[in-house]
């Protein structure tokens, strides 16, 4: 994660403390932009924040588009984005764990919180559970694997982005485990931003990248269910 990339012009409103779309964000929208037709289907846009991808999604000709977020100012912020855009959402709070059971969608997007944290620091709470997932990244990414395929519909296909500190091979693995045929759609390099840059000794000294490295490896995760 890195704050070096414009804003997207999909949201009018950044609420302090709600995630302000950035480099993840806009790989994610690219690679749905490429990689798959959004006309006519229904999109389940998990872990929301400002609604950014939510709205791409909509404006890309989705049938219906639901949202959800655990955070009440990213619902609100999420809520008055799309209103502003123009296009309907259905912003829903709670944990993206509650929308499982709750129906199943062609396409289903994540940008879910992926940064490793260090055991030594307390629990994730505020802001940083934007992006806070665990010693290994892995906390919402590993059950959210487990459980795409109850969010999809047969041929429904689910697009995550992450970073290289969170375990790709790992995700592709989990994916493969739950019966999608998974694969890299996209990867971009970027600059550390302010939270990896505060982390980047332990990063270094756990040996999650190398010494004096200070650029991180985004990756959007296509996951299709046959
Ligand atoms: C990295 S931000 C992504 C925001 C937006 N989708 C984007 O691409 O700019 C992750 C978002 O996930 C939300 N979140 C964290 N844990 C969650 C959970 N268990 N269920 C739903 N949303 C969650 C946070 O509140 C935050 O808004």
């Amino acid at each position: 994660m890195t704050i070096t990339a414009p804003p997207l012009s999909n949201v009018a409103v950044l609420t302090p403390g709600v995630y302000h779309p950035q480099d993840d964000s806009r790989l994610l929208i690219d690679a749905v932009e490429q990689h798959v037709v959004l006309e006519g289907r229904t999109v389940l846009d998990l872990c929301t924040g400002t609604g950014v991808v939510a709205i791409a999604a909509a404006r890309l000709g989705a049938a219906s588009v639901t949202a959800w977020d655990i955070c009440p100012q990213a619902v609100h912020c999420s809520r008055t984005n799309a209103a502003a855009a123009g296009v309907t959402v259905e912003v829903v709070l709670g944990s993206w764990a509650v929308a499982v059971g709750r129906g199943r969608f062609d396409v289903v997007l994540a940008n879910p919180p992926y940064v490793p944290v260090s055991p030594g620091l307390p629990p994730v709470d505020g802001p940083a559970q934007a992006w806070d997932a665990g010693h290994d990244g892995r906390l919402v990414i590993d059950p959210l694997c487990a459980a795409a395929p109850q969010l999809l519909t047969d041929g429904g296909t689910l697009f995550l982005v992450q970073s290289e500190f969170t375990g790709v091979d790992q995700s592709l693995a989990a994916l493969t485990a739950a019966g999608l045929r998974a694969s890299v759609v996209a990867r971009q390099r970027i600059p550390f931003g302010p939270v990896l840059t505060s982390r980047s000794e332990w990063l270094e000294r756990t040996g999650r990248t190398t010494i004096g490295c200070r650029e991180e490896e985004l990756t959007v995760i296509r996951a299709d269910k046959r």
